[in-house]
């Protein structure tokens, strides 16, 4: 491709954030431009402005107008499980039968690497379809489970996180690793994945349950020699779940501390869910530096509690906190659906949730969680041209509704309460648009 052709604009509304919602006002953090356009060349953004002001800059390139359509940062979901496409909506009472009832039995099927890769392929689509760019995603217990997704993923130039998840207790046997098989086996994919075009490697503990003392103190030492790489795991989601922790690991002050006695927390962790954290953890947390994934869907399906953002701010100021879909106990892949979710969820404690705030937190959000956001999650020149055009208009009712907003703060509200995957009208991984 030569220079000419490798410049691109896209022009149509743009909506970015200059700051995070959460310091200072939340309206105040988001720039709309009504007629913008964002240069593109070779994959980055060179630059983002009025569409008059983009036009000059970028007289040698192409021009694509997305006319009133929604250009913006595509989605980042950093906890999601790509093996578990298929039995969303699978009920049972609570998480722990839901995982032996419906998860282990389908993890088992990842032994068949064909398996694996058609998932790996369906569930990238998926994730496209519905504007999500960049995730941070759960395989199963088998390596080649994580080969086969990073595969999928580099095939579509995507910038993906990926971890084995590893288990050596109270899961079947055909599940279980080691504490030294999970320390080979993630250490290998660590050196065969990491960094590799735009993959990242996640050490992947599914959580204190399903690892004996010995595998989580693997763990941690993995981390601390490749401190570069992410670390992900499920932390107190449902009441039973943490008595069941706290009766599996006698001696410890909290589930959060568990994770932190192993060298399993700081910077580069994502935790799950986080409902019943004490205000102690979640100090501690935010002192230490690692990252929270609320995942409402999953939350309200699996009925695990609802979280409390309000609180969690409160106590753990510095903690980032991003939304997730967590498939397959979360129920859908649209970030509309997971915002929509994340409001109800604040509403149960009294509190509402600005559109900037659910939006950031889907996109900027995610990105430093994962660590990335230098590069992905917001619409700033030299950042990876992940992006997606919203149709702000995509359903009659939506519409109607758009008609009679006062400002992009309502537009945008409308979209999170009442959007889903008809409103991705387009979806570019680094500057190339998918097909989809
Ligand atoms: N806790 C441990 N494993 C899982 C899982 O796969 N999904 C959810 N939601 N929680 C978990
Ligand atoms: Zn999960």
């Amino acid at each position: 491709m030569n220079k000419k052709n490798s410049r691109t604009i896209l022009r149509g509304q743009t909506l970015s954030f200059s700051r995070s919602p959460f310091e200072g006002d939340a309206a105040g953090s988001i720039d709309h431009c009504e007629d913008g356009a964002v240069l593109i060349e070779d994959g980055r953004i060179i630059a983002v402005g009025t569409a008059a002001e983009i036009l000059k800059q970028g007289k040698d390139a192409s021009v694509v107008n997305h006319g009133d359509g929604l250009i913006m940062a595509g989605f980042v979901d950093p906890h999601i499980h790509y093996p578990q496409v298929e039995i969303i909506g699978s009920h049972s009472p609570g998480l722990v039968e839901w995982l032996n009832q419906h998860t282990f039995p389908c993890e088992t099927k990842y032994d068949d690497a064909d398996i694996s890769r058609q998932a790996a392929e369906f569930f990238l689509d998926q994730c496209l379809a519905n504007g999500v760019t960049s995730a941070s995603v759960y395989c199963t217990v088998h390596p080649h489970s994580v080969t086969q997704f990073f595969e999928a993923a580099s095939q579509r130039n995507l910038c993906m996180a990926a971890g084995k998840v590893c288990m050596d207790r109270n899961a079947p046997t055909e599940l279980n690793d080691s504490a030294q098989s999970a320390y080979d086996d993630s250490k290998a994919l660590i050196e065969r994945w990491h960094g590799k075009g735009r993959n990242r490697y996640a050490i992947t503990p599914r959580f204190a349950l399903s690892s004996s003392p010995e595998q989580l103190e693997a763990l941690g030492a993995l981390w601390k020699e490749h401190p570069d790489v992410l670390m992900q795991t499920h932390l107190s989601e449902t009441q039973d779940e943490i008595a069941q922790v706290l009766a599996a690991f006698p001696g410890h002050k909290s589930y959060y501390e568990i994770y932190e006695s192993f060298g399993l927390s700081g910077p580069g962790a994502i935790f799950g869910h986080c409902i019943h954290l004490s205000d102690h953890e979640r100090k501690a947390m935010s002192d230490s530096g690692g990252a929270i994934a609320h995942c409402p869907t999953s939350n309200a399906f699996i009925g695990s509690g609802h979280f409390d953002l309000a609180a969690t701010r409160r106590a753990g100021p510095k903690t980032p906190i991003a939304l997730a879909s967590d498939i397959g106990a979360g129920t859908s892949f649209s970030p509309f659906a997971t915002m929509r979710a994340a409001f109800e969820a604040a509403r149960h404690h009294g509190n509402g949730l600005h559109p900037a705030e659910a939006f950031w937190m889907a996109t900027c959000g995610g990105a430093k969680a994962m660590r990335l956001d230098d590069r992905i999650g917001n619409l700033t020149p030299g950042m990876d041209a992940d992006l997606i055009v919203l149709d702000l208009k995509s359903t009659l009712l939506i519409a109607r509704r758009v008609e009679q907003a006062n400002d992009i703060h309502d537009v945008l509200f409308a979209q999170m309460i009442m959007g889903d995957e008809r409103a991705v009208k387009a979806t570019y991984v680094a500057g190339s648009r998918c097909r989809m």
